[in-house]
């Protein structure tokens, strides 16, 4: 069982047809080949149906994108953190841009989430969004402006005084940052401004 470490570089699969299925698996390999080459904290995210396939063959940290706040039982259709736990999974993104959930449910699904020993990276559209989450206590907070999302221009260079921010109001949970991050630069500058990691997709 992975847990996080910082600084750390989160690669979101989303469903991008070049992450789905077996590619998702040679993507998490070349991800830890390169980790442990450069000794540097990886992880990866691929979608749920591909969490086993790609947490059997490799060693970094594996996040699920979303689960849902419920157990065992009745719940057709739902995704369990057990399920992922047992899948592979170490933790999960919550509350992503492509997949918001409402406040109480992601009070409810961190809860579930300690319940199980799996670890929660909450995303946030905005600081003030962080900071409520930053209540809940996740393990980390992912700040992603939300237009910048799969672009060209990242939040590194577009908004460095929103990462400076960030990290100064959101209060005893490490900031990650995300949207057009796209090169070592950008990078730098986010962990430069106390960012203690990055969500990458495009
Ligand atoms: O979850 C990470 C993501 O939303 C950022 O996407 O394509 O801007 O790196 P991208």
């Amino acid at each position: 069982m992975n847990t996080l470490t910082f600084p750390i570089l989160i690669t979101n699969f989303k469903t991008y047809e070049s992450s789905t299925g077996v590619k998702a698996l040679e993507l998490a390999k070349l991800h830890e080949e390169i980790a442990r080459e450069y000794n540097v904290n990886f992880a990866v995210c691929p979608q749920a149906v591909d969490i086993w396939m790609v947490a059997s063959e490799i060693e970094i940290p594996v996040l699920a994108h979303h689960f849902d706040a419920v157990t065992h039982g009745q719940f057709t259709g739902h995704i369990i953190p057990e399920a992922l736990k047992l899948a592979g999974a170490d933790g999960s993104l919550l509350n992503h841009a492509e997949r918001k959930i409402p406040f109480p449910q992601i009070a409810e699904s961190i809860k579930r989430a300690r319940e199980v020993g799996f670890f929660t990276v909450v995303c946030a559209g905005n600081i003030e969004e962080g900071m409520k989450i930053a209540t809940l206590k996740p393990d980390a907070i992912a700040l992603e402006l939300p237009e910048l999302i799969g672009g060209d221009i990242s939040i590194s260079t577009s908004s460095p005084d929103i990462i400076k921010q960030a990290v100064h109001k959101i209060k005893g949970v490490p900031v990650l940052v995300g949207a057009g991050v796209k090169n070592g630069n950008d990078i730098r500058i986010a962990l430069e401004l106390g960012a203690r990691g990055v969500l990458v997709a495009s």
